[in-house]
This record gives C-alpha cells, sequence and structure tokens, in this order.
C-alpha cells in the first residue's frame, strides 16, 4: 500500500481500555495500516506475526528441523520477545538481540506457516500477546477470533493477490535498495503468498478466518492513510 503525506486530522479519545483488531492474509495491509492507526490514536501497537517469526528464527538458527515438534515448543518456551515503539519504527528483539530485519527474510516467511501451526507455540504467543497494553491496535490472523474475542472493534483486510504481490515485490525491492537484480517474477510472489495463505486458512487451530463481528476493508484500490480513515469512521461510532 502506498504511504500517502497527508495528515490525518482525527480527534479521537479512546476510553481506558479500548481493543482494536486487524486480521487478513499476507500483504493485505494489516501491519501498516495497525501501526498508522495506533500512532495516530496513541496506542500500544502488537504486530503478532513478528512473535510467530522470532520463534521461527530461533529454531532456523539453531538448525533445528522444524518438524521435530518437541524441540521447537523447548525453542518457543525459552524465547524471550519484546518489542521497543519509536516515531521511527518498531524494533523487535530476541533474546536482546535486535532481530527487526532478520525475521523479515524469505527463509523465515516459508517455514513461520508450518511453526505457527504448533498448538504450544500458539499457546506460547498468547501469552506475550496478551501482556502488551489495554489501548492497542492488534494485528495479525487470529487477533478479533481467538486471542482478542472481546475487542471494542475488529477489522479484516483482503486485497487482490495481484496487488499483493505487487506490494511484496516492491518491499524485496527496498531491501535492495532500489536494485532489481535477483528479484522473483510477481508470478513466484503471488504462488508463494497464496501458499502462506491456504496454509494459515486451513489449519486447525485459529485459522485465518474473518470473526463474524468484524468489518471487512477491501485495500486493492486504498493507501494506508485511507484504509485507516475508513477504520476511524467505524471507531467515532462507537466512542
Ligand atoms: O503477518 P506476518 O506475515 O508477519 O505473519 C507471519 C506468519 O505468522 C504468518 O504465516 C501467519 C502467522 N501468524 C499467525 O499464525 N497468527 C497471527 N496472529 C499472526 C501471524
Amino acid at each position: 500500500m502506498k504511504h500517502d503525506t497527508r495528515s490525518l486530522q482525527h480527534h479521537v479519545s479512546l476510553p481506558p481500555s479500548f481493543i482494536i483488531t486487524i486480521d487478513g492474509g499476507a500483504r493485505t495491509g494489516t501491519s501498516s495500516t495497525a501501526a498508522y492507526l495506533a500512532d495516530v490514536l496513541s496506542c500500544s501497537f502488537l504486530d503478532s506475526g513478528a512473535i510467530y517469526r522470532c520463534i521461527t528464527y530461533a529454531v532456523l538458527e539453531v538448525n533445528i528441523d522444524p518438524s521435530a515438534i518437541e524441540e521447537v515448543i523447548k525453542i518457543a518456551e525459552d524465547c524471550d520477545i519484546k518489542f521497543s515503539h519509536s516515531p521511527v519504527g518498531q524494533h523487535i528483539y530476541l533474546n536482546g538481540s535486535d532481530v527487526t530485519s532478520v525475521i523479515r527474510t524469505d527463509r523465515v516467511s516459508k517455514i513461520v506457516p508450518q511453526i505457527a501451526q504448533i498448538p504450544e507455540v500458539r499457546e506460547r504467543a498468547f501469552e506475550i500477546q496478551k501482556s502488551v497494553g489495554n489501548q492497542l491496535v492488534a494485528e495479525g490472523r487470529d487477533m478479533g477470533t481467538v486471542v482478542f474475542p472481546e475487542a471494542d472493534i475488529k477489522f479484516f483486510l483482503i486485497a487482490s493477490l495481484d496487488e499483493r504481490a505487487k506490494r511484496h515485490w516492491r518491499y524485496l525491492k527496498d531491501q535492495q535498495a532500489g536494485n532489481e537484480d535477483g528479484l522473483p517474477s510477481l508470478d513466484q510472489i503471488a504462488d508463494d503468498l497464496d501458499a502462506r495463505d491456504r496454509a494459515d486458512e486451513t489449519r486447525n487451530i485459529a485459522p485465518l478466518r474473518p470473526a463474524e463481528d468484524a468489518f471487512i476493508i477491501d485495500t486493492t484500490e486504498l493507501t494506508v492513510a485511507q484504509a485507516v480513515d475508513r477504520m476511524i469512521e467505524e471507531i467515532k461510532k462507537i466512542v
């Protein structure tokens, strides 16, 4: 999604406890909109996917086979995951080291759905997710359905596969400082995104799906600010 420079003129005063969930598939815009909305509303931001990415990264770093469930569970239990937020963005620390960038590599992205379907891993993630804050924007796959079913307002983002593939391609290009050499094709990216979403949608535990009371927002044609505008319109109706 494009970031635009228009400043959002929103004055929303939230009650002391107010939870907003934003769920959706890969590259539907959950992270960008959640970070932006949390900023506009001055509340905490939970990037739940980063927790699963940290655990996956820890597993890969010690060369454990991701299908060795008992060993993966042990690693998940030992992971100390901390978030820090600043005006320039979020940083994620795993056992004291800054892993903000390394958890976003394709190596991690490919394995994370396998790790995220282990019930004990989800329990460990659940504990971390529940301790983030009372005024909160939480984004992921199961924020509105499993982790915060009592949330005050829930959003579920969708976008066309073409657009999502383009967003990921742009992200990869940015990672290489604008250099297009060696980037996968859009078709390849679309296949990978689709495969990740299928894995998340069809798992037995906490599958990716909208909560019954979620507002569905199609972000295909929207900038981040426009999507956040839609969310704020709905939030204003209830606070
Ligand atoms: O949002 P993301 O791409 O960083 O998520 C990484 C993976 O973690 C994704 O494959 C699904 C999983 N995930 C999950 O199972 N539940 C969440 N609440 C968030 C992410």
